[in-house]
């Protein structure tokens, strides 16, 4: 019996992964979001999936992390998937990537809000959950993160996203090496360009390919690829 924990889980690839792990029946799904009594797909998935509990979280309260944390208890949690994310204050579904581009920078909404909940986020929720990952049997944390967040193939745009998510790579990366001794695994992931609500329908995956790709990837996680930067598709990223 697996136990995965997901954070934004109501909509885009946390509730495409919700499913995926309520459809295999391994195990117990936490799906956290921030608004369950708005997250109508979600609760019409746990009415279908039991084994899925919907539980409240805004990443961005630290307060309430660690609220959950007292919540969970001793609980063991196989796979903590820190999933939620957001673009700032314009996604590119919604401008084709014209926002956050030189010489249109928003401070500090462009900046301050994806540092929150795409850096802070995973760091304090890995903080606190930490024992319960100890003492589980597969030992995984995931950060999703994005290729925008690769250094060498900087696209000189997303200026306050992808410096978020090259910070979230660097989390990935240093929690890997900070846990190893401790039999704990981490690795940054990026997902693929989906057609999610934040990558709108000019991105070239469709939801589902998306995430077949991501389980793929949480399932050969292991001490000897902890820390690398994984893809989807399998692809060898760059940092
Ligand atoms: N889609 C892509 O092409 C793409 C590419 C690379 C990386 N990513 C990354 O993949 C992850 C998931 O993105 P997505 O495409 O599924 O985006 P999405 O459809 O916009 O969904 C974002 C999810 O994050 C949640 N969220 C945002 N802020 C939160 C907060 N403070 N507390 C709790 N939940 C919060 C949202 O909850 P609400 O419904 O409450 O807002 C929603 O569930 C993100 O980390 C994103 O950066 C996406």
């Amino acid at each position: 019996m697996t136990t995965v924990l997901i954070t934004g889980a109501n909509r885009g690839f946390g509730f495409a992964l919700a499913e995926q792990f309520a459809q295999r029946g391994e195990g117990a799904v936490i799906a956290c979001c921030r608004s369950p009594e708005k997250a109508d797909a979600l609760r019409a998935l746990a009415d279908r999936f039991p084994q899925i509990e919907i539980l409240p979280l805004d990443v961005s309260d630290h307060e309430a992390i660690e609220a959950l944390g007292q919540q969970l208890g001793q609980r063991p949690i196989d796979l903590l998937i820190n999933n939620a994310g957001i673009f700032g204050k314009n996604p590119p579904a919604t401008t084709g990537f014209a926002d956050q581009v030189f010489g249109n920078s928003d401070f500090p909404e462009d900046w301050i809000k994806p540092f929150k909940v795409n850096v802070m986020a995973p760091m304090k929720l890995t903080e606190t959950l930490v024992e319960n990952v100890a003492a589980s049997r597969q030992k995984k944390i995931v950060i999703i993160t994005s290729i925008v967040g690769s250094i060498a193939g900087a696209m000189g745009q997303m200026f306050g996203y992808a410096a978020s998510k090259a910070a979230a790579n660097m989390t990935a990366r240093n929690l890997s090496v900070a846990l190893r001794d401790r039999g704990i695994i981490v690795n940054p992931l990026h997902p693929g360009y989906a057609k999610t609500d934040m990558g709108g329908e000019a991105a070239h995956v469709e939801v589902a390919d998306a995430v077949a790709g991501i389980m793929r990837q949480l399932d050969r996680m292991s001490l000897e690829t902890s820390g690398e930067f994984l893809s989807f598709d399998g692809a060898a990223l760059p940092w």
